[in-house]
């Protein structure tokens, strides 16, 4: 089974290599409309099989993604430092218009793995462009990587508070993927406490002012990486090539990406992050977590923000 990636860009290439070094699928094809791009992107990153896996890494048409199971769509513009995510939604609907279609064509079968920003209002313009083509095109064959980054930008900033391993804390962050997103204090947990009660008991508590911080490092690490190098990523090819290994190895793994939801929070028709059970197929089922007061409010505002912005 086959990876195709469209948009050879940085998040693209990252995918492919982050793919690479996890030993994510056996063949990964590169589509870009800058050919000589993809076909650099695939050279290098083919060269760093043999410290990996050996997974076939080449550029191609929209031809070559027939029989991918997945097509990642990373094509389109990234933010302008100070721009937000929402800013891009045009100019990325249009690209996605173009390559849809054309990923469908070749791949009726493939699911579609969204990267391009604003993701989760780029999520349901997918479902909807698809459609367009195929009128019964399930839902949770349009994943948006949503907010799989953020929650794993709240784990690693947790676990780097209480000196444990990132793979150690389980914390969701929910909603948006941008300014709006809902960190869900109230369900993380580490080593089989919720988080709160074992921070105590190791001597690192999450002191109000620990946890504003954490929240600020998770809400603006994208704005301040963006300021330091332009664009991000590496968190984000990491976290594409998780998803497509959970496709890929039906593992049904739990993890926060976005999906068209049919109400959230009172808000219809709105892609967003939850849990999601991922496996081949794309999303199979949402788990709709347990909330606090506030976490609801604020999944509520996330949804009405995501709702206007597609309407
Ligand atoms: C990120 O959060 C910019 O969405 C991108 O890294």
């Amino acid at each position: 089974m086959k990876i195709g990636i469209v948009g050879a860009g940085f998040v693209g290439s990252a995918a492919a290599y982050a793919m690479v070094m996890r030993g994510v699928s056996t063949e990964i094809v590169l589509v870009d409309r800058n050919t000589d791009l993809a076909i650099a992107q695939a050279e290098d990153i083919h060269h760093a099989t043999p410290f990996a896996y050996p997974i076939s890494v080449n550029a191609g048409d929209y031809t070559a993604l027939g029989d991918a199971c997945v097509v990642v769509l990373s094509a389109g513009s990234n933010q302008k430092p100070g721009e937000t995510r929402l800013e891009l939604l045009e100019r990325n609907a249009a690209v996605f218009g173009d390559i849809i279609p054309r990923v469908l064509e070749a791949a009726p079968g493939a699911i579609l793995l969204v990267a391009s920003n604003p993701v989760d209002v780029m999520t349901q313009v997918s479902l909807e462009i698809a459609r367009r083509t195929s009128p019964d095109f399930p839902v949770g064959r349009v994943i948006g990587s949503g907010t799989v980054l953020d929650t794993a930008r709240f784990r690693a900033l947790l676990a780097r508070h209480m000196g444990i391993s990132p793979k150690s804390v389980h914390a969701h962050v929910l909603g948006e993927h941008g300014d709006s997103e809902v960190l869900h204090w109230s369900g993380a947990d580490a080593g089989a406490m919720p988080v709160s009660a074992f921070a105590d008991e190791i001597g690192r508590p999450l002191t109000d002012a620990v946890r504003a911080e954490i929240d600020q490092g998770v809400r603006g690490a994208a704005g301040k990486i963006i300021k330091g190098k332009g664009a991000t990523w590496y968190g984000i090819g990491g976290g594409l090539a998780r998803i497509v290994q959970a496709i890929y190895d039906d593992e049904r793994a739990v993890m926060t990406c976005s999906v068209v939801n049919p109400e959230v929070a009172g808000v219809q028709n709105v892609a967003l992050s939850l849990p999601r059970i991922v496996g081949l197929g794309g999303v199979l089922g949402t788990v709709y977590p347990r909330l606090d007061e506030q976490e609801t409010a604020a999944l509520a505002r996330s949804a009405g923000i995501l709702k206007e912005a597609v309407t």
